[in-house]
């Protein structure tokens, strides 16, 4: 049996880009349109809480900031392949939406003068990570979803998992989604519709995302025809605490923290003499994982994991108590170290995913009526390497822009009747072929089977080699006959939307691989340790993976350029 519910627009996800999305659609319709947000965790555990260190905008051009600056900053970052008429639009909005928080009641972090406080973060030349301590998401999603809430024609369908989008005669009529408490399927139906489904860190085990941050929306959109741009780019952050990999925030380097080896070696003034540990975030874990594998790093015994030090002595007990207090709390309970008085066992962690649902500058997919935002999105103002503190800019800029173009698209347009038989074939799919099918091989093994390989050949330096092995393995692990759950109960069924994520990190692990193996260069997270340059030449362009019967079919789109001209990047 498939239930029926009816919006105007559904939004999937509820992360910063969602809501914000929510809130612009509920704006701009003045009331005359009801919006969906549908999200598979409660929306206060959204990943985006957990976004620690600021967020980027030019606050104070008359002390020498410069929206040029912002832009060109974030253009060197991603190593010359974000699409510059999308960055220019980003920086000039980016002021606004830190106001508009503060006016939503957003306790940002002071200076003595009063006004709001901005630090310095890697890549940038200026200090303008704006920030609230170090819980920018937790304040940015607590007053997102504060406001959120006070329009009553926003509606929360929390704790449902979206299994497809669901499109007829080329036009979005919606999404098919599992209400985890009853078991329940049903066909959301809209006439606009925002993918707001966050990263798909969990590619890799150790990694600072939520353990929700699976690939499903991504994996919904490639499924429905639309192609994942830039997906070999992963971000690998400099410091994942040792063992699980939670975030250190970088704001820990920009207020005076550093990077040692066992040495004692303040090892990045070779690979980053003016930047030192601030550089961009590719070049820093680079040169860390030069110094591990040059033998200049610890080992931890109990994980077999290689490390380095942060030592955050220097920043000072009280700046670390007042400004860092999340990080010290979260070193002393899961590693048991006082960072007052010692230094941090980091390394570098999957933290981001550049690449992401394709879209153009408003964030419209090629499906009429859908549109994608935040990390799921690929606009691209991130190119081959995002800067810090510009990820959650990102989700307001466009959580904003989509959520105004979704609802200029639905307003006067009638609501669709029915989504075809696509949602019967998908209900089919899940409990005729999940929910009672059976197999030998264990779900759980072929996800961490999947993030071994990632973990192993998709990391920080990739080779050729490497990746062609990596993509053999996937498509094994994708033959296997894991498509079956032990829990055959209809409430609660984590086994089932686990082997529903486990088949999206499949799909798109392979695309990721896919586009890695193909770009013969190294370009911001992309470094090949067989082709180690960057070749404008053959490569300024963005990887575009649309599914085909025999794995992801490559096709390339050139990159916007309006006024940076590539150069090598120094820092
Ligand atoms: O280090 C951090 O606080 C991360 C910020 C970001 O990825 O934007």
């Amino acid at each position: 049996m498939v239930e029926t519910i009816r919006h105007d627009i559904l939004i999937v996800g509820s992360g910063l880009a969602g809501l914000r999305a929510a809130i612009e659609a509920a704006r701009s319709s003045n009331g005359k349109l009801d919006i969906a947000v549908i999200t598979k965790v409660q929306a206060m555990r959204s990943h985006s809480v957990s976004a620690e260190g600021g967020t980027a905008a030019v606050l104070y051009p008359e002390l020498g900031d410069s929206l040029e600056s912002h832009a060109f900053d974030t253009v060197k970052g991603s190593d010359y392949l974000a699409d510059q008429d999308a960055v220019e639009r980003f920086v000039s909005a980016m002021p606004g939406e830190i106001y508009q928080l503060d006016h939503w009641g957003l306790p940002w972090s002071r200076r003595e003068d009063g006004r709001i406080a901005q630090r310095w973060f890697g890549g940038y030349s200026y200090p303008r990570a704006t920030y609230a301590e170090d819980k920018v998401g937790f304040f940015e999603m607590q007053t997102l979803y504060d406001t959120a809430t006070k329009y009553d024609n926003i509606h929360f369908y929390q704790e449902w998992f979206v299994t497809s989008i669901l499109a007829e005669a080329g036009e979005f009529r919606g999404f098919s989604a599992i209400e985890m408490k009853t078991g329940t399927f049903a066909q959301l139906l809209g006439k606009a519709g925002i993918m707001a489904t966050g990263g798909s860190g969990r590619l890799y085990s150790f990694a600072t995302y939520a353990y929700s941050s699976t690939p499903d929306g991504m994996a919904a959109a490639y499924r429905a025809g639309i192609p994942l741009k830039d997906m070999e780019f992963i971000q690998f952050h400099p410091s994942g605490l040792i063992p699980s990999g939670i975030l250190i925030t970088e704001a820990v380097r920009g207020e005076g923290g550093v990077l040692l080896n066992k040495d004692g070696d303040r090892f990045m003034k070779k690979y980053a003499p003016n930047k030192l540990d601030l550089a961009s975030r590719d070049v820093v874990s680079r040169g860390m994982m030069t110094e591990i594998e040059e033998g200049r790093g610890f080992k931890d015994e109990a994980t077999g994991l290689d490390y380095l030090h942060l030592d955050l002595t220097p920043i000072g007990a009280e700046k670390i108590k007042t400004r860092l207090s999340q990080i010290r709390e979260i070193a002393i309970k899961f590693r048991g170290i006082d960072p007052v008085e010692k230094p941090l066992p980091v390394r570098p962690v999957c933290h981001y995913v550049m690449g992401g649902i394709d879209v153009n500058i408003d964030g419209a997919t090629r499906l009429k009526g859908l549109w994608a935002a935040g990390e799921a999105a690929c606009v691209s103002i991130n190119g081959a390497n995002r800067l810090g503190a510009n990820s959650t800019a990102e989700c307001l800029v466009w959580g904003k822009i989509t959520g105004a173009e979704a609802a200029k698209y639905a307003e006067g347009r009638p609501r669709p009747d029915s989504a075809g038989e696509k949602v019967q074939l998908e209900e089919k799919r899940i409990f005729d072929g999940i929910f009672h099918g059976s197999g030998a091989t264990n779900p759980y093994e072929i996800r961490d089977a999947l993030q071994k390989v990632m973990a192993k050949d998709a990391f920080v330096y990739r080779t050729g080699d490497g990746l062609a092995e990596a993509l053999r393995t996937i498509r094994e692990l994708k033959a296997k006959d894991f498509l079956h759950v032990e829990d055959k109960s209809r409430t609660y069924n984590t086994n089932l939307s686990d082997v529903l994520e486990v088949e999206s990190m499949l799909d798109v692990a392979e695309v990721v691989v896919a586009g890695a193996l193909a770009r013969t260069e190294s370009r911001g997270a992309h470094a090949r340790r067989d082709f180690p340059a960057r070749d404008d030449g053959n490569w300024m362009k963005h990887t575009l993976a649309f599914r085909g019967p025999e794995g992801p079919r490559l096709e390339y789109s050139a990159v916007a350029v309006t006024k940076y001209q590539p150069t090598e990047r120094h820092y």
